[in-house]
């Protein structure tokens, strides 16, 4: 599998450009971020392995296919990520759903954990890992860090806009996760903000600044 792709159904890209303009309301912001996380989840999921299961439908019986294994999980990086979780959630009822949370560290600049809680026998499920900015790619790098210390060993990550600076991390420290985002934007700014991007997202979802 390729290691960046890039989600660029029109409704995507289109809900994304709305996204991006600075007066939309909060409202707006996750009502557009959940229709997304939607059909990015759509994406993300491709590769979900499938079974066969004897089935009746009222003319006959018929093996028809299911998913296999064990269910998902999906690892959300506080607190931007769960802006994601709720439409990947609608999709994929059934899902477990983990959180991790790292604060920068003031004199080192290093990601530390501060909250880890994720389902067990990550070596059995796919591993999604959401956060709608890859950025510097510092935090999603350490959570996954962690979650191959936990045993996940088929990942995912989805974002909503990535960096090239983040994907390069990425590609770096795991190559083996492959990375899904709505748009590769132009680079980080001084501040490790994305540009164009669409600023903070926790603050946008949350309605906080
Ligand atoms: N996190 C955000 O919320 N926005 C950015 O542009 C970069 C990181």
């Amino acid at each position: 599998m390729q290691h960046l792709t890039i989600v660029d159904h029109p409704l995507v890209s289109h809900k994304l450009s709305i996204m991006r303009q600075k007066d939309v309301s909060t409202a707006g912001f996750r009502r557009l971020l959940r229709e997304i996380s939607l059909l990015l989840a759509y994406e993300v999921t491709r590769e979900l392995e499938l079974t066969t299961t004897r089935i009746v439908t009222p003319l006959q019986e018929m093996d028809a296919p299911t998913l296999e294994g064990k269910k998902l999980a999906l690892i959300s990086i506080l607190r931007a990520g769960n802006g994601l979780l709720d439409g990947i959630l609608e999709l994929i009822p059934g899902a477990r759903v983990g959180f991790i949370g790292l604060y920068r560290d003031p004199e080192t600049l290093k990601p530390v954990e501060y909250y880890c809680k994720v389902p067990s026998a990550l070596d059995a499920r796919m591993t999604i890992v959401v956060d709608p900015m890859l950025a510097t790619g510092n935090s999603s790098v350490a959570a996954i860090d962690m979650l191959k210390a936990r045993g996940a060993r088929n990942l995912r990550f989805l974002c909503l806009l990535a960096a090239p600076e983040g994907v390069e991390r990425m590609r770096e420290a795991h190559p083996d996760v492959p990375i899904f985002t709505a748009a590769l934007d132009e680079r980080l700014d001084d501040h490790g903000y994305i540009v164009p991007g669409l600023g903070d997202a926790g603050d946008r979802m949350f309605g906080t600044k």
